[in-house]
């Protein structure tokens, strides 16, 4: 046992590197990749960057840590099972915020997460038009370019700035569903809502202090392994927007500087009309 931990910071030395380079090479595209494809619909956009990128950080993964295995975004568009085992696994977006990519909006991440046994052990997430790069290991604390990271004692939701996004889902009931929850939520009252487009740079601003939480419907795996690493190292916890905990693979996500405000978010959403079964955020 005692020379896993050494073999997990390994790897997460080659994750910052990794993320760094992919982070620079994704900042330099922003001016000149801009060929856009769409994926499942007309606002789900992808290029040849996040391709480019995904693929990059695959192929050092499997020759460094060739017994690994690997989730990333656009692997899964091709085909690959999106399954996490108990096996050392790589969580990969490679390029978080596409839309902002494609628009020079200036927030882009490269996320990656790492889990063992099902459970993340670090988290790396570059925003790399920022030049930020945020790590935690589990147990060693959260970290923006070296400084520590620490989560907003606010305890009052009517004093907090709350993140949410809209995702990429039009069904019409998906998007009132995401309204209803922003106006419960705004009306408590809260001092403002946001969302950067990035799900990595949400959960980092959760865990830098700056928004008091962030929730959305919606996400996959990728969007938040590296920022649930993060979040709870700065001291935030975590929860299924039902309130139960939360489930890396369930696609739905509050991240909170403490519990009572992700109950307060919670509630909130729940007290929105429910989806119809046949308008999931599928
Ligand atoms: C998206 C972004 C966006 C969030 C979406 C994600 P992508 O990731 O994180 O902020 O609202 O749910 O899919 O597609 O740009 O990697
Ligand atoms: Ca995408
Ligand atoms: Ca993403
Ligand atoms: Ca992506």
């Amino acid at each position: 046992q005692s020379s896993m931990p050494d073999l997990w910071q390994d790897a997460m030395d080659h994750a910052v590197s990794l993320a760094r380079t992919a982070g620079t090479l994704v900042r330099e595209a922003v001016q000149n990749d801009m060929k856009v494809m769409l994926k499942s619909s007309s606002v789900d956009l992808v290029t040849k960057t996040d391709q480019k990128v995904e693929k990059l950080i695959l192929e050092s993964v499997k020759e460094k840590f060739p017994t690994h295995s690997f989730i990333g975004e656009e692997s899964v568009a091709a085909g690959e099972p999106c399954k996490l085992s108990d096996s050392p696994t790589w969580i990969v977006d490679p390029v978080d915020g596409t839309t902002n990519f494609v628009h020079g909006y200036p927030f882009v991440a490269v996320s990656i997460g790492f889990a063992v046994n099902k459970k993340l052990e670090f988290g790396v997430v570059y925003s790399c038009i920022e030049d930020k790069m945020y790590t935690a290991r589990r147990g060693k604390g959260a970290f923006c370019n070296g400084q520590p990271l620490q989560v907003s004692d606010q305890k009052e939701i009517n004093q907090s700035i709350i993140a949410t996004e809209f995702g990429s889902d039009r069904h019409v009931e998906v998007v009132d569903k995401i309204f209803s929850s922003m106006r419960n939520i705004l009306c408590l009252p809260v001092h403002g809502i946001r969302g950067v487009g990035s799900a990595a740079i949400n959960m980092c601003l959760v865990a830098s202090g700056c928004v008091e939480a962030y929730y959305e419907m919606g996400i996959h795996c990728w969007d938040i392994a590296a920022g649930v690493v993060i979040v709870e190292e700065a001291g935030g916890v975590l929860m299924d927007v039902d309130g139960g905990p939360l489930d890396l693979m369930s696609r739905r996500v509050i991240a909170a500087n403490n519990k009572m405000i992700a109950e307060r978010i919670s509630e909130q959403i729940d007290a929105c009309a429910p989806l119809r079964d046949d308008a999931s955020t599928a």
